[in-house]
């Protein structure tokens, strides 16, 4: 199996905030192994455009620095790297003022699918987006994309939109969820849609919970002035999570395209109960002994934050499909493994016909994410051997890497795809703007809650699974997690 990349037509892309963190660890790499694979057409302009002052020269040799570091088995072919860089132009732009729009402008003449990449603070989207009008940058074939924190709560969510929609309409605005561009994130619904095994089960009749689980064995990085205002709700629940809980329980759209697939999407969201207090664990990690890394308050400098870097919610659908059906979500930062993770859990078998002493085993189906990423069915069958009818549980497994062989590629990364289907004008893997606020005001009483109680994160050990009241919160449901395996 051969991965195919369809041809571009030639196109710009202007990326603000070019010397930033993000642009220069993901957009411009993912940019990179684009134009290795040959998606970057000939006549495409690439602009990076950021505050400092510095030219062409020392812009690229900055950005080569960083295609080593994070594109490192394309950039080992000095020829590729130099013909990379050398499609790369700088121009130092101001985004509240004036400085270096002319110059912008003086480089975008022709009229072509233009994409504005705003790899910047939210603070600067509204004047980004003014400029870019007041310059005549803007045409019907003008996309911008802009980057979570998509706000920080309803209202500012509401704010960002309608800053937006004074200048581009909802078609011309791509907000990023990497999660969306993950290719196992895709293949949720390839294996939900494109499969007649399990949608006919997919059900609260059937599916006894499911848990989603994303865990991270890093910590807050240099983040830690962004993270500790933000904590795993915002930084991850109310978004990546969010998203996964929306491809598993949405119903099947009527076709794989931008509007039906968020139409369902939203509804799921908007089908969400309040999250009862009790339903919630938030956790904060301290060193374990031995751990060279410092306790989350030292990381962001905040001796009394109390802030989650951990959080375990149960969330209810009400809708038919999925009411009695349980969803357990979790995340958190230097946990054991990195791992994520859903599992679908089915009810047992109504009757055991070999007696309650051969054993039962529901059967369960694992979608693993990252790393490792495959389906395991797990099955039950009969003990090997003489004797009496013993049933075990084995499980069916499927690598995705081994089932596809050497020649699947290596899955580009998230922001490959996602880049490329800006220029393609493909939005179905990108949030709209009702999705991000819908998933705000379901986030917004749950984190009001806490405030207002005053609510502290429990302590847990890094390299652990989380604070043990997220193991009682599925005990007491007679329950209990998944382990989190690498
Ligand atoms: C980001 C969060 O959106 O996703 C980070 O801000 C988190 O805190 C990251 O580490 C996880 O992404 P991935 O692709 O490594 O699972």
């Amino acid at each position: 199996m051969i991965s195919r990349n369809t041809p571009m037509d030639p196109y710009d892309l202007v990326v603000f905030g070019a010397t930033g963190d993000l642009a220069q660890r993901k957009i411009f790499p993912a940019l990179f192994r684009r134009f290795c694979a040959g998606q970057i057409p000939d006549e495409a302009r690439l602009i990076g455009a950021a505050r400092s002052n510095i030219g062409n020269v020392a812009f690229r040799e900055r950005l080569s620095d960083a295609l080593k570091e994070h594109a490192p088995r394309r950039a080992a072919d000095p020829s590729s790297l130099t013909a990379f860089l050398a499609r790369v132009k700088y121009v130092s732009v101001d985004a509240s003022g004036n400085k270096g729009w002319e110059a912008l402008s003086g480089l975008l003449t022709e009229p072509r699918v233009r994409a504005f990449y705003f790899s910047v603070g939210p603070r600067l989207f509204g004047d980004l987006a003014r400029r870019i009008h007041e310059y005549g940058l803007a045409s019907p074939l003008t996309r911008i994309v802009v980057e979570k924190p998509f706000g920080n709560d309803l209202q500012s969510a509401e704010q960002l939109n309608a800053t937006l929609a004074a200048y581009f309409k909802e078609r011309q605005i791509y907000r990023i969820d990497h999660y969306l561009g993950k290719e196992t994130v895709q293949n949720l619904m390839a294996v939900r849609f494109g499969n007649m095994l399990f949608e006919p089960l997919w059900n609260s009749q059937y599916v006894d919970h499911i848990q989603i689980t994303v865990a991270e064995t890093v910590g807050v990085g240099g983040r830690g002035a962004y993270y500790d205002r933000a904590g795993a709700m915002r930084d991850m629940m109310q978004n990546h999570l969010m998203q996964l809980l929306c491809l598993i329980a949405m119903e099947p759209p009527a076709k794989f395209d931008p509007d039906a697939v968020r139409d369902e999407k939203l509804k799921v969201i908007r089908a969400l109960d309040p999250v009862a207090p009790h339903h919630i664990v938030r956790g904060q990690y301290f060193a374990a002994a031995g751990d060279p890394e410092p306790d989350y308050r030292t990381a962001v400098d905040q001796p009394r934050s109390s802030t989650e870097s951990y959080i375990a919610l149960k969330a209810h659908i009400s809708n038919w499909r999925w009411a009695g059906t349980p969803f357990y979500l979790r995340t958190g930062k230097r946990l054991v493994a990195r791992s994520s993770v859903i599992n679908v859990m089915f009810k047992d078998a109504p009757h055991s016909i070999f007696g309650e002493e051969a054993g039962r085993h529901a059967n369960l189906l694992s979608i693993r994410l990252q790393p490792n990423e495959g389906i395991t069915l797990h099955v039950t069958i009969k003990e090997p051997g003489p004797g009496g009818m013993r049933l075990v549980d084995v499980p069916l497994d499927m690598s995705f890497a081994e089932a596809l062989g050497p020649e699947g590629g290596d899955p580009p990364d998230a922001y490959e795809r996602l880049i490329m289907d800006v220029i393609r004008g493909n939005q179905t893997l990108f949030m709209r703007g009702d999705e991000v606020e819908a998933a705000w005001a379901w986030t917004d009483p749950i984190i009001a809650g806490w405030e207002s109680r005053g609510d502290v994160p429990k302590p847990y050990d890094s390299g652990s699974t989380g604070p043990g009241d997220a193991d009682l919160l599925m005990r007491r449901d007679d329950r209990r997690w998944q382990g989190i395996n690498p």
